[in-house]
């Protein structure tokens, strides 16, 4: 078989070397030492790491690269984000949504970020930012797979209106079920919320993806109604649950019994180590808690957990710049997860576990897949992790969409090699 392009020299994530990648019409047909040279284009990767893109399965693509408008969060809580966002919703106009989000798209596909799930908020009764959004799916389309959920920022039932404003969002084309049940009134209102949405979702043929006790709450209980009306109706292995931080301070007995029912449920995961580490805490002196969910424990009990960026430049964060590689690295961090095979299970927590959550079809490095990836200035998936490593090559449907310099300094020191280049060896 003749193909369109050859990369040679590739190094795999799961641990091969000297890897050739044949691509032909956009789709990966060959993965083997040593390919024949047929005549068509090559791409040395130079003993590279080439992985799969990077996927983030939860953003507010709505609210990013608006930092400062109206004006900057002062306390830095979730809560004053949430009351600024509310300022701002009035004044959003539809082209400075669809252009913020165009913009941070090219920063995802300069980062080798290929695919987001973004929440969009449906609590304006204009549904301006779903309008926005689905105008800025449909533009991206080409280089980057964009998936919607309609999320009631508000609260889906403490907020007038919703119950009628999300099933719109979901028949204007928006594709997930959101939910925020511990933002509603009461615990109960709460569990009713996650009852009626999964009951929608399931009525409507769609995935589920809640904000799901983002709280210090340790008595919270959404993530076990989340869990218990996936089994009900029918929803297992297509329900999300994003933060999750209730669980770092729930009581030890109680999670031994959650965890189990969760994999029961085939609920997935997605912590925010970004913001759950900025934001929890917030009414605590010291101990100050860290406030992410309990990923390793998680990942042990066979559920599939992703780290998402949640935010960049927003109400609720003024840093970021899509780069899944420092969400990683935060991630190893605040869970402890520094032995070598947890660094690597970070780095699928990034790019194949948040692919499965989204339900991308064509993802990974086998044949058949989408010629879609990412050759990074890194050996393996801890160097990658460790140096935030520059994306070299990206590529969709095999062709280079974005290109940057390896990462290197001059020094000028006597008698001391003139480059570094951060890498060992
Ligand atoms: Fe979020």
């Amino acid at each position: 078989m003749a193909f369109d392009l050859v990369i040679r020299n590739a190094a795999l994530p799961d641990g091969r070397s000297g890897m050739d990648i044949g691509i032909s019409a956009g789709v990966i047909e060959a993965v083997a030492p040593s390919l024949p040279d047929e005549g068509g284009e090559s791409l040395d990767a130079a003993g590279n790491l080439v992985s799969p893109p990077f996927v983030d399965a939860h953003f507010h693509m709505d609210a990013t690269l608006s930092y400062g408008l109206p004006r900057i969060n002062r306390s830095g809580t979730l809560l004053e984000g949430i009351a600024l966002w509310g300022e701002l919703k009035p004044q959003l106009d539809q082209d400075a949504l669809v252009n913020r989000a165009l913009a941070y798209c090219d920063w995802a596909v300069a980062q080798g970020l290929l695919a987001i799930r973004s929440h969009v908020d449906v609590c304006d009764p204009r549904l301006l930012a779903v309008e926005a959004m689905l105008e800025v799916k449909r533009r991206v389309a080409p280089y980057l797979d964009l998936q919607l959920v309609a999320f009631p920022q508000d609260g889906y039932l403490r907020q007038a209106g919703v119950t009628e404003l999300l099933p719109r969002a979901l028949e204007m084309g928006v594709d997930v079920v959101g939910g925020i049940p511990h933002f509603e009134r009461t615990m109960a209102e709460g569990a009713e919320s996650v009852r009626l949405l999964c009951r929608l979702a399931a009525e409507h043929g769609k995935r589920v993806d809640m904000h799901c006790d983002e709280s210090d709450d340790p008595l919270s209980r959404h993530v076990e109604s989340l869990a218990a009306e996936t089994i009900r109706h029918g929803l297992e292995g297509r329900v999300n649950g994003s933060h999750l931080t209730s669980m770092h301070s729930m009581d030890n007995y109680y999670v031994s019994k959650l965890i189990p029912l969760m994999a029961e449920a085939r609920l997935s995961v997605v912590a925010n180590p970004l913001i759950n580490i900025t934001l929890q805490g917030r009414h605590d002196s010291y101990p100050k808690r860290r406030g992410m969910t309990r990923v390793p424990e998680l990942m042990a009990a066979g559920l599939t957990v992703a780290f998402g960026h949640d935010c960049v430049m927003d109400p609720w964060y003024p840093l970021g710049s899509g780069d899944m590689l420092d969400v990683a690295h935060m991630g190893l961090h605040v869970a402890q997860m520094t032995g070598t095979d947890q660094i690597r299970q970070c780095f699928d927590a990034v790019t194949v576990n948040p692919a499965s959550i989204l339900g991308l079809e064509g993802y990974g490095l086998e044949p058949g897949c989408k010629a879609d990836l990412v050759i990074l200035d890194a050996a393996d998936p801890v160097e990658a992790i460790r140096l935030r490593a520059s994306r070299l090559v990206v590529m969709r449907r095999g062709h280079v969409v974005s290109r940057s310099p390896s990462r290197r300094a001059e020094v000028t020191l006597p008698g001391r090699p003139g480059i570094v280049t951060f890498r060992q060896g």
